[in-house]
């Protein structure tokens, strides 16, 4: 199944709980912490998440792009989050912090850059409930996607199926109609859109109608026809 994950970083700030409001039926909120370290880019901390779990019942997804994710990622499960993403660039101790995510009640989610490959990181999988493979630059919505990412989403599908995981992939930057067939061709299963969402004039019909592309996309794919 396609998960379609809206990105609040295109959403009116001022209007969280209405946003989310917004999208209603998709599968996860995903909500992008950024520190100015990490990416050139300063967005919300923990207390915004802990009010907009609060104000909305679809889960929330948070991508950390921040330095110092073993000290900080534990407080976004706290603060509510049902899914929390480090970036294994800046982690320090990345299976201890994936245990200690899943200890507190989350999904824990690697994400890699783009020009982190995938392979160094093979035998961490099973800590793993999630893979985000960015395909653009993090620190900004709207950017170009990067298609060159897509032979690492294929190679990264080929690892979780090699080892039977039940491993979600996701892809963040970029997603749009014109570009989530060859996400999901390649094996992607969580899509993050930010633009593509809110941009839209009604962003639950755009929710709508990219599950609806990637489902058909996937169908077909290599790799789902053996599931
Ligand atoms: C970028 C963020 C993305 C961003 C995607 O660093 O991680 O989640 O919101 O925005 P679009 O879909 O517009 O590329
Ligand atoms: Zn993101």
């Amino acid at each position: 199944m396609a998960q379609i994950n809206p990105s609040i970083l295109s959403a009116d700030f001022a209007r969280l709980a209405d946003e989310a409001e917004a999208v209603r039926g998709a599968d996860w909120l995903h909500v992008d912490v950024m520190d100015n370290h990490f990416v050139p880019n300063l967005t919300l901390g923990v207390p915004i998440v802990e009010s907009l779990a609060r104000a909305t019942g679809t889960p929330l997804d948070c991508h950390l792009m921040i330095e110092q994710p073993d000290r900080w990622a534990p407080q976004y499960v706290e603060a509510g989050a049902g899914s929390v993403t480090f970036h294994v660039e800046a982690a320090a101790a990345p299976v201890r912090l994936a245990r200690e995510i899943r200890a507190k009640g989350a999904r824990a989610s690697m994400a890699l850059r783009p020009a982190t490959p995938i392979e160094p990181y093979e035998d961490l999988l099973p800590e793993l409930d999630m893979v985000l493979i960015m395909t653009v630059e993090p620190g900004f919505g709207g950017q170009a996607f990067l298609d060159i990412m897509l032979p690492k989403i294929r190679r990264t599908r080929q690892l979780i199926d090699k080892h039977g995981l039940d491993l979600w992939l996701q892809v963040d930057g970029g997603v749009a109609p014109a570009t989530i067939d060859a996400c999901a061709e390649a094996g992607a299963d969580v899509f993050v859109a930010g633009s593509a969402v809110y941009g839209a004039a009604d962003p639950a019909e755009a929710v709508r109608a990219l599950r609806a592309q990637a489902e058909a996309a996937s169908a077909e794919a290599w790799w789902s026809c053996k599931h």
